[in-house]
């Protein structure tokens, strides 16, 4: 199913040449101050528009369908949606028995019996994002005073983005590349030891976006060719503040308090102009597939936004299970402050 999330709860909606996407957020609590402007400049920075991205102008207009009155969210379900504006599905026709290799035309049409919506890559496309990016604007204004940002780090393997797109536009390709998050002002103690962990959570979330092909903690993979004494955070200050952050801000599943940091390789767009062997399902035969159409020739120019979304989600539910569970364990944190009032758990409370 298409949700994610325990206390805020987000479902997708929507398909990239149907009439309109979005979604819908259970659990934003009530008394948040919330428009629609306030989703414009999120919203304009997944826009495509930049050299390497589609030519495909969409206004990408939100409208809060619900759960939101008199400009206050009401804690009822909150639906955003933007209607498509700019489709050209007839570049999508010959795919129906022609899958594009490395997208999800093949899988898709296995998994809903050749009843998907095809075109525009339907459900599949990037353009699904969209929503998260409006899920993320809310997420963001509950885990106030987090900060959320995302920058790429290479393009196909290089910092030198100008020259990379520009090759690969040259050649009718495509290029991938490495996005860092960074939150800041996280509080200590958020996640769970175990399936429930702080990376478990931006991992699932992670991967649900489209063209993610790996993601990594702190020192992520690095860690494996380090010693102990390289690796390990000294704890500096009471409040938890480490000297390094070797571990990206999370121990045993839950956050430290110092920076949260992950990478994500994002990889380069399935649809090229170069010709490609392909089956033909209907014919069984291999056939050479040009693809036609608009596209990303480079995926990471628009994900710095979505990944920040993302991790705003994971966040905001983590942070109202936080809350419920302080409250929940209301005696127990009572009892420890009078026994115990240096233990640190005065600090961790919002
Ligand atoms: C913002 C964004 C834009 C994308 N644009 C394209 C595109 O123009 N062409 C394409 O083939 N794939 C594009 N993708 C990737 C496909 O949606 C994705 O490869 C496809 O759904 C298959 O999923 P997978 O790559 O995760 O296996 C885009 C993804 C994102 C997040």
């Amino acid at each position: 199913m298409n949700s994610f999330g325990t206390l805020f709860r987000v479902t997708i909606f929507g398909e990239s040449h149907g009439k309109a996407l979005g979604i819908t957020v259970d659990g934003v609590p009530p008394g948040i101050e919330l428009k629609e402007d306030d989703f414009l400049r999120d919203l304009k920075r997944r826009k495509a528009g930049k050299k390497g991205t589609t030519p495909r102008k969409e206004p990408d207009i939100p409208q809060i369908i619900s759960g939101v009155h008199e400009g206050f969210t009401t804690g009822a379900p909150l639906t955003i949606l933007c209607r498509n504006e700019n489709s050209r599905s007839g570049d999508y026709e010959k795919l129906k028995d022609i899958p594009r290799p490395g997208h999800a035309d093949f899988t898709a049409g296995v998994k809903y019996f050749g009843f998907a919506d095809r075109r525009g890559s339907g459900h599949f496309s990037g353009r699904m994002t969209l929503g998260l990016v409006a899920a993320g604007v809310i997420a963001k204004k509950v885990c106030r005073p987090m900060i959320f940002s995302s920058r790429i780090l290479s393009l196909h393997g290089s910092s030198d983005f100008d020259r990379e797109i520009r090759e690969a536009i040259d050649a009718g390709d495509s290029i991938g590349g490495i996005i860092e998050t960074t939150v800041d002002k996280v509080d200590p103690g958020l996640g769970e030891p175990f399936f429930g962990s702080v990376e478990s959570l931006l991992s699932h979330i992670v991967f649900s976006i489209p063209a993610i092909r790996g993601i990594e903690f702190g020192d992520g993979f690095r860690a494996a060719e380090m010693r102990g004494c390289e690796h390990n955070d000294s704890i500096v200050e009471i409040d938890g503040k480490t000297e390094t952050n070797h571990s990206g801000g999370i121990n045993g599943g839950i956050t430290s308090g110092n920076q949260v940091v992950f990478r994500a390789a994002v990889k380069p767009a399935s649809s090229i102009s170069l010709p490609q062997n392909t089956i033909n399902v209907s014919t069984g035969k291999i056939e050479e597939l040009t693809i036609e159409g608009r596209h990303d020739v480079c995926i990471p120019l628009r994900m710095p936004i979505v990944l920040e979304a993302a991790s705003a989600i994971v966040f905001a539910d983590l942070l109202l299970q936080r809350r419920a569970y302080l409250l929940s364990h209301e005696s127990a944190i009572r009892k420890t402050r009078q026994e115990r009032p240096e233990n640190g758990l005065e600090r961790n409370k919002r």
